[in-house]
């Protein structure tokens, strides 16, 4: 089988989802935040401090690029800007399902507040990078996306098996 792609905003349970995801299906589990980390040998908020957020994106589709000849079977979490670089969408739809986790902006802000390893929401003003950053994004996520799933209000367990059940139709 060809890959799950999570996609979503920051907070809206990708890699959450996706570790559980990859366990119960017996897939691999990939993510590209932790790849690159990994890769670089530096943290997120270390590469955009130093190198710059047009770094990262270029680090992004990158190896989004790498991923279509060595990755196969894998649930894969990207981070929560992948999708917005066009080229980023096309090659993530030809990765194989794309599923966009949406949450509304009070959940999405309540999973992130206390969280300071998140260089686009960082320095202050929480609540309006979030809506800005939201309002943008959202057409990018609906386009990449073959498979919408609303995280709002419900477990893990019960986002499991709305994906489970809506990529067995995608097939
Ligand atoms: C980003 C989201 C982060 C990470 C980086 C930039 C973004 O990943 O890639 O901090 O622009 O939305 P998560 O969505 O996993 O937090």
């Amino acid at each position: 089988m060809k890959n799950i792609i999570l996609i979503g905003f920051m907070g809206a349970g990708k890699t959450t989802v996706g570790r559980f995801l990859a366990w119960e299906k017996k897939m691999k589990f990939v993510d590209t935040d932790e790849r690159i980390v990994l890769e670089q040998g530096m943290e997120i908020p270390d590469i955009f401090a130093q190198k710059g957020e047009g770094f990262f994106r270029d680090l992004e589709t990158e190896l989004l690029t790498r991923m279509q000849e060595d990755t196969c079977d894998a649930v894969i979490s990207v981070g929560g800007g992948m999708p917005v670089r066009k080229q980023n969408r096309a090659l993530l739809r030809s990765l194989g399902c794309v599923i966009y986790l949406s949450a509304s902006k009070q959940t999405i802000l309540e999973r992130v507040r206390n969280d300071g390893s998140r260089p686009m929401l960082a320095g202050g003003g929480l609540k309006e990078k979030v809506e800005r950053l939201m309002r943008e994004r959202e057409g990018f996520y609906r386009r990449a996306a073959h498979i919408d799933v609303t995280t709002d209000g419900r477990s893990v367990r019960q986002v499991l098996k709305i994906i489970e059940q809506e990529t067995r139709r995608f097939r």
